[in-house]
């Protein structure tokens, strides 16, 4: 839900094919000219809140933020006491006064939707337990610049299919018109209404959603091979269950024969060598992390001086 007149991103599937197409070009060109739009210009502020750990979003948003003319303004989530010393409702009608948009990683999908329909502002997921969008944005741009075009590709992810990363590829990959394979052990596939949501979008776009048991035959012949981290913030306590759950899942240079000879590998990072990933994968060629980890920047402020245009 989000406030009259004002358009949010909270997970994949708020942007349309042919928007999410609109942003990703947008990406592409601020990634050619970094200060060609100053949708910030001022400076207006953005207020970025984190409520989990971070390395890569906090940067890459600040420097995004930046780069459009205007100022990241922190947050401190535990001092505003989010939800508990004020109500969500309440902190967004707050934070929309003095901000141009909100940027807010944290728990509950539910959280972050009642923050954009009251904050009368743009509002960006920087990851839920649910979603991350942001993280497509950058990854099916970095597929596009390694690939050429994303309709019609395979995509394999393999892991843990019911975690963020696992949904947003489904519904970013099927916006985008992609073929998403989801390879995870039993208990940990995504949700069945998830993998159904992503073959509805892809009747009108032209990809489609499968969940495939076996990582061998989930990554035979695919374009891209994704994995993620086994143990996602806030899953901490199930550490050591989830290293024995997971056992058959690492992306391997063997696993990887499996895939087109020219399919690159991603990770949204943090990764952990020698668990969801071998470091020789990870580190060797095929590998197109560090291009994901920049993309993350162009990516987000294309979104940002979208949903501003949009208002
Ligand atoms: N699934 C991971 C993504 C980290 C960027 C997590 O939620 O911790």
């Amino acid at each position: 839900m989000t406030s009259t007149g004002t358009r949010s991103f909270l997970a994949d599937d708020d942007l349309t094919p042919a928007e999410q197409a609109a942003v990703l070009d947008l990406a592409a060109e601020l990634k050619q000219a970094p200060y060609a739009a100053k949708p910030l210009a001022g400076p207006l502020s953005v207020a970025t809140i984190y409520d989990k750990p971070t390395l890569r979003t906090q940067v890459s948003f600040a420097a995004g933020i930046a780069e459009l003319g205007g100022h990241a303004m922190l947050v401190d989530g535990t001092l505003a006491g989010i939800g508990k010393r004020e109500s969500v409702a309440d902190v967004a009608r707050v934070l929309g006064r003095q901000a141009a948009a909100i940027v807010w990683r944290t728990y509950g999908q539910d959280a972050i939707e009642e923050m954009a329909a009251y904050s009368g502002v743009p509002v960006v997921n920087a990851l839920t337990d649910e979603y991350h969008p942001c993280q497509l944005l950058a990854d099916l741009l970095t597929v596009k610049e390694h690939k050429g075009a994303l309709a019609g590709l395979t995509v394999a992810f393999v892991g843990d299919g019911a975690c963020n990363m696992g949904n947003s590829w489904l519904l970013a990959g099927a916006t985008a018109g992609m073929h998403v394979r989801v390879s995870a052990p039993d208990g940990q596939e995504p949700e069945q209404p998830m993998v159904d949501r992503a073959n509805a979008i892809g009747r009108a776009s032209g990809g489609s959603a499968l969940l495939e048991r076996d990582p061998v035959k989930a990554v035979d012949g695919a374009d891209v091979v994704v994995t993620d981290t086994w143990v996602s913030m806030g899953k901490e306590s199930e550490a050591d269950q989830r290293l024995l759950k997971f056992a058959d899942y690492t992306v391997t240079a063997a696993l990887m024969a499996h895939a087109a000879p020219d399919a690159i590998v991603m990770h949204c990072l943090p990764a952990y060598r020698g668990k969801e990933i071998d470091a020789e994968v990870l580190d060797g060629p095929q590998s197109v992390v560090w291009d994901e980890a920049e993309n993350r920047r162009h990516a987000q402020k294309a979104i940002i001086t979208w949903l501003l245009e949009q208002t």
